[in-house]
């Protein structure tokens, strides 16, 4: 059925007139409601680009939580990009140790280099620019334009996904459903307040609009969320099953020499935890070498398995790790480098290790 101009502009009229309601209720909600950040403007003054892109690269897969002690670190290190741009590879591998998806820290340099290099040290305004740096994607394009310049970018992220897909009750399943949230994301946002609406988005997913237990009755949007309507909240967002993750297992080894210093190597450039320090290890893979197998570069007195093995998840695998200590009885020639245990919390070492290191020591 065709209707006529008519309807369609007064269609038009009434969908923009209640998505402009949407948009003003959740920037009041969030006027009141808002989280205090250590990045955010109550904290840092106006909209410093530099220390929204730098939390918006952290946030990326890690908490809040997780994520605030980090921040206030390199900000105090390294206050400003040209700072930054500046500092040594180890010296910010170091710092970011313990955070996880290393290889964006490598790409959070290489892009703080550019920008120092290339840019005069200013970052560029729009979403479109900003995504042609090193280790920005469409979400962090999204939110940094918007946050620190106030640009017409809606950022949409895993919240923001299931947010939405509960206000309209969509159907589509993650993650096929990003265009079409983007879509319905970027038609609400406000003429000028671009940043608080991102934020507020970001505060709405998170602690209005959570995952497991929202709490509707504290939403500024419960009038029109299709989903509470229906009383299928945690219906949505509609997901395609999880592929299981694969689980692979290895053997790390916990060398010492006579004098107690322990042999670290630096993992390769790229890859999982590319640069980062760690014991030296077998291959990780589905089937576990045996005992001897792994020991086979040492003599067989001078090695002994710990009791069980320490787990780890990463995006991709789960991991099982044993641990053999060698105590080596000279002064062996090997790769890497001998630290004593007390220097071992300066090292760039992964959360996996210092998991490895901790069992390993008190084994
Ligand atoms: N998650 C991603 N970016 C964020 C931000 N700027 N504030 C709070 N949570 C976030």
């Amino acid at each position: 059925m065709v209707s006529s101009p008519e309807k369609q502009s007064f269609r038009i009229i009434v969908t923009t007139f209640s998505q402009t309601h949407l948009t003003d209720q959740l920037l009041a909600w969030f006027d009141q409601h808002h989280r205090d950040l250590p990045w955010r403007d109550a904290a840092c003054g106006k909209r410093n680009p530099y220390r929204v892109w730098l939390a918006e690269i952290m946030l990326q897969q890690t908490t809040v939580t997780a994520v605030i002690p980090y921040y206030l670190n390199f900000l105090s290190k390294w206050p400003t990009v040209k700072a930054m741009a500046e500092a040594e590879d180890k010296d910010i591998m170091r710092a970011w140790a313990g955070l996880g998806y290393y290889a964006r820290a490598r790409n959070m340099v290489k892009c703080a280099r550019f920008i120092a290099d290339q840019c005069q040290g200013a970052f560029p305004r729009a979403a479109q620019d900003l995504l042609k740096l090193p280790g920005i994607g469409p979400y962090t394009a999204a939110a940094v334009s918007a946050i620190a310049f106030n640009g017409a970018s809606a950022p949409v992220d895993g919240n923001v996904i299931r947010t939405l897909s509960r206000l309209y009750a969509l159907d589509a399943l993650m993650p096929k459903n990003k265009d079409q949230i983007q879509r319905k994301a970027t038609a609400l946002l406000p003429q000028d307040r671009s940043g608080d609406f991102a934020e507020a988005l970001m505060d709405l997913g998170s602690q209005v609009c959570r995952p497991k237990n929202p709490d509707c009755q504290a939403c500024p949007w419960i009038k029109s969320c299709q989903a509470y309507a229906g009383n299928v909240v945690l219906e949505f967002p509609k997901k395609a099953p999880k592929k299981l993750k694969p689980t692979r297992r290895g053997w790390a080894f916990w060398i010492t020499r006579p004098n107690g210093h322990v042999l670290l190597e630096q993992r390769p450039p790229k890859g999982l935890l590319g640069r980062m320090m760690g014991l030296p290890s077998t291959p990780w893979e589905e089937d576990l070498a045996s005992f001897d197998r792994a020991i086979k570069p040492f003599s067989a007195s001078s090695c002994q398995a710990c009791s069980g093995f320490i787990k780890h998840t990463f995006t991709h695998f789960h991991l099982e790790l044993g641990i053999i200590q060698v105590s080596l009885e000279g002064d062996v020639e090997m790769a890497g480098v001998w630290v004593a245990p007390d220097d071992l919390e300066t090292e760039a070492l992964p959360s996996v290790m210092k998991k490895a290191i901790a069992h390993a020591q008190k084994s």
